[in-house]
């Protein structure tokens, strides 16, 4: 995320949650017509990264009726205007619609946490946790005749609450008068199962009484902007039905590997980095297992492969952590070159 994005007088920000929905006869088109339109769209985000910070998310497999989440933060509404305006007209625009819609703005909270005071929710800044959970969220106009005192009350239980699950980052932005919700919630955490048990011990709250709508609800899985894309059809192109049969995969001509270079590839559904180091292939599992920071577009040093979203660095032959913040190894496959081609065998871990 470009520190040019962050504004330094701490104003208020502009919030917006783009769903995207894929029209199936997407995925059947044949891979050069859709690399053109994927790429186009990673080109229209990256033009407007100077403006608005822009997360994305996969919510393939998550949800039956939204394929992505672009999470934008600017200044601007225009910015944010423009961006939906140029990606829809980009060749993939005919392809997509955007069922879920949510515009917020960032405001202090009028409620006061004991630990931090009162809120100053100026600024918004997204982490790097693999999860993102996100509803739109109305309450009742009750809530609204109680007074400032008994809402604090209710709240405090809601804080102390939320402070059970440090693994899980709140963000509220607001939309009175904008949007057709009240508020946009957004969790962000690696831990789904820290989430589920919070909201269910916020069921139990007094504030609850007082919600009248928090649906609907997406899970949303953190991916860079390419392979968000590339998650809507899984490059399934590069698989024949017998390849997909047979260990071995054909998934790259080596003639467009050079060495030094890389790139990402799908083997049986796994979204895997490939890079040739000085001659050798080499193939580990393309998501960081700390926060899904694509391998593909690291550095490679030493027999080893450094994410570049937090520096973790992996053993390309064994796929263990060596240092950094991820702790988990990732699978490493098999290479075989036959002539020109790249072939990938069953994972080596
Ligand atoms: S995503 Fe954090 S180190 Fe890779």
């Amino acid at each position: 995320m470009s520190d040019k994005t962050r504004d330094p007088k701490g104003r208020r920000r502009v919030v917006k949650f783009s769903f995207y929905r894929v029209d199936p006869a997407w995925r059947a088109l044949p891979s050069s017509e859709r690399e053109c339109g994927t790429r186009a769209v990673s080109d229209t985000v990256q033009a407007f990264s100077d403006r608005l910070q822009i997360r994305s998310y996969s919510l393939v497999g998550t949800r039956g009726d939204a394929d992505l989440l672009l999470w934008q933060i600017g200044d601007e509404l225009e910015d944010i205007q423009q961006l939906a305006s140029f990606i829809n007209g980009t060749p993939m625009g005919p392809y997509l619609t955007m069922p879920y819609s949510y515009l917020a703005m960032t405001r202090p909270s009028i409620y006061v946490s004991r630990e931090e005071g009162r809120g100053e929710r100026l600024e918004l800044h997204p982490g790097d946790s693999k999860y993102l959970f996100v509803y739109p969220f109305v309450k009742t106009r009750e809530w609204y005749q109680l007074s400032l005192d008994q809402r604090q009350k209710m709240m405090d239980e809601h804080i102390r609450i939320g402070r059970k699950y440090p693994s899980v980052k709140l963000n509220t932005t607001y939309s009175f008068g904008l949007d057709d919700q009240e508020f946009v919630v957004s969790f962000e955490t690696d831990e789904p199962a820290d989430f589920l048990d919070l909201v269910m011990e916020l069921r139990e709250a007094k504030t609850s009484l007082y919600t009248l709508r928090d649906t609907p609800i997406f899970s949303c899985i953190a991916m860079g902007l390419k392979e968000t894309l590339d998650s809507l059809t899984g490059a399934h192109e590069e698989r024949s039905t017998q390849a997909v049969e047979n260990a071995w995969q054909k998934v790259a001509d080596a003639s467009a590997l050079p060495p030094g270079s890389s790139r990402v590839v799908y083997y049986r559904g796994d979204q895997v980095a490939i890079f040739n180091v000085g001659g050798e292939i080499r193939a580990i599992s393309n998501r960081c297992s700390h926060a899904n920071g694509s391998l593909a577009e690291g550095t490679v040093e030493d027999g080893s492969v450094i994410c570049p979203s937090h520096r973790s660095r992996f053993d390309l032959t064994t796929g263990e952590p060596l240092e950094g913040p991820a702790a988990r190894p990732l699978r490493t496959y098999s290479v075989r070159l036959e002539h020109d081609v790249v072939l990938l065998g069953p994972s080596t871990a």
